[in-house]
């Protein structure tokens, strides 16, 4: 099976490179940058990738790789820092950035290139870089410029070393998925052969590589990714596989029902937990704190499970890539912690286990579909571990709790009707803390407003809000209103991520 290997020098989206490898239905793992040549060499790579990066190449703990990796006839592609960093150690000349290039830039070809074919001469790229290529190694040849990036492509077609400074993994470089194509297939000579469907047998090994002859425990949490990480783990463990469904009374309207039905044949345990979450929360209004209890609370409820079920040292979770990146688990500044990474106390003692680590929420869907999950999970749409706590805008109440689910259901009941549950990422309610006027009947009211949030994503961490027809919000503001005690007026989030993030807190 045709294999690539990504080097990672810290680019907070090189992981989009592995993806696009795989859109390309070529294997491919990610590694740190550092990794000594012998041990990729062990692993008999087809083809290598350095990523982008953060460093500049001067700096003095700048990431660097085993420079014998670039002499072995193995084709490399270097992006942006991955093409500062092979000038550098095969020779070329650097300079150090005076300002920085961010942004879509033009770029024209100089060269007739393989790695080119069926790019325009002159075409769209995403340029972010400081440091820049002044003269390229001995051997190499300019393949490509910008107005402001005299080498923005170069290569040694006898040593196999190619090298772009713009990123084609970002959709801001519409050729950029020809691009590696094009490296791939034709320069690195690889066969499409990898299926996604292969991915529930490396799931299967690699949980039962951390779990070995142990127990584990999965989180179910009643959204798409922990279903998936479930199911995977359930796969892989059999019998050895206990999943929890913490009660934390933050779920959706019927969401604990729809969970049992959905795994019959899993061992799975409900912990009721309800006023333990709220008391908790008591009082607290701060996002973050918010977050970050309900991880601390997770954990101790899992805790108690764990009592009554045995000997369990893995926890299964089904943390997803864009989560680790919001998290700051790159080297990107901390968005928000998501209970499932930054939220985890430092006193939990469980192992935690992470398959879908590395995938997008498209990924994950495609790898529920493969394990024979309904359509009824796989296409549920995505909910925050911390629940309808991040959807109460204030201090978490039984009250607000009980409105913003009720809100929440007539939302998605209105947009299934309206047939539109596949195209929408997200549809959801939002109550927030404060009051206006209203008059009702023959009478005034002061009441809270809920706020109807749609957005439009491929994976969470774009979104694009949702023209909603006029009609449907109708419809679902006078049910609210009609319907949720408490509520006198709603109103439409029209904000895109960014600069919004969909859930409000
Ligand atoms: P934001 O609000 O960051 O959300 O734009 C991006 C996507 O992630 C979901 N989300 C979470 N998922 N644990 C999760 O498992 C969390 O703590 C969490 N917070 C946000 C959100 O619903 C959206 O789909």
């Amino acid at each position: 099976m045709s294999y690539v290997i990504v080097l990672d020098f810290g680019a907070q989206y090189n992981h989009l490179i592995a993806r696009r490898v795989r859109e390309a239905r070529i294997f491919c793992e990610v590694l740190p940058g550092d990794t000594p040549a012998a041990e990729i060499l062990a692993k008999k790579p087809d083809a290598l990738i350095l990523s982008g990066g953060p460093s500049s190449v001067f700096a003095a703990d700048a990431p660097s790789m085993d420079a014998a990796l670039l002499t072995q006839g193995i084709p490399v592609l270097g992006i942006c820092y991955g093409m500062q960093l092979m000038t550098r150690l095969l020779g070329g000349h650097v300079e150090p950035a005076t300002k920085r290039e961010y942004g879509r830039t033009l770029m024209q070809r100089t060269e007739e290139s393989p790695l080119f074919h069926g790019i325009p001469q002159s075409s769209t790229v995403w340029m972010s870089h400081g440091d820049v290529v002044l003269a390229v190694p001995k051997g190499f040849q300019v393949m490509a410029t910008t107005a402001t990036t005299p080498i923005a492509a170069m290569a040694n077609p006898q040593r196999n070393l190619w090298a772009v400074q713009y990123h084609p993994e970002v959709h801001h470089t519409p050729e950029g998925q020809v691009m590696l194509r094009n490296f791939l297939y034709d320069i690195a000579h690889l066969t499409p052969d990898w299926d996604p469907k292969d991915r529930v047998q490396e799931g299967v090994r690699q949980i039962q590589a951390e779990v070995g002859t142990g127990r584990a425990l999965v989180a179910l949490s009643g959204g798409v990714d922990s279903a998936v990480a479930a199911a995977l783990a359930h796969r892989a463990l059999g019998d050895r596989l206990t999943a929890v469904l913490i009660d934390h009374g933050l779920m959706r309207e019927g969401e604990i029902e729809e969970v049992l039905a959905a795994f019959p044949d899993l061992d799975l345990r409900v912990e009721y937990a309800e006023q333990q979450f709220l008391d908790a929360l008591h009082g607290i209004r701060d996002p973050e704190a918010k977050r970050k209890i309900i991880g601390r609370e997770f954990i101790r409820a899992f805790e108690r499970a764990r009592e009554s079920i045995g000997s369990v040292a893995h926890l299964i979770q089904g943390t997803v890539y864009p989560d680790v990146i919001e998290s700051g688990g790159g080297k990107g500044s901390t968005i928000k912690s998501h209970h499932n990474v930054g939220g985890m106390p430092d006193d939990a003692d469980f192992s935690i286990v992470e398959p879908l680590r590395w995938f997008f929420k498209d990924e994950v869907r495609e790898l529920g579909t493969a394990l024979g999950l309904p359509d009824s999970i796989v296409w549920r749409q995505p909910f925050p571990g911390p629940g309808l706590a991040v959807r109460i805008v204030g201090e978490v109440t039984q009250e607000g709790l009980a409105m913003v689910r009720a809100a929440d259901a007539i939302i998605r009941e209105e947009v299934r009707r309206a047939g539109l549950e596949k195209e929408i990422w997200q549809a959801f309610a939002v109550l927030l803390d404060i009051r206006s006027v209203g008059v009702m009947g023959d009478g005034r009211t002061y009441g809270q407003p809920i706020v109807i949030r749609a957005v439009e994503s491929q994976d969470g961490m774009t979104a694009d809000w949702v023209r909603l027809s006029p009609d449907l919000l109708e419809r679902m503001a006078a049910r609210v209103i009609g319907e949720v005690p408490g509520v006198n007026r709603v109103v439409y989030d029209i904000t895109s991520k960014p600069p919004g993030t969909i859930e409000w807190e």
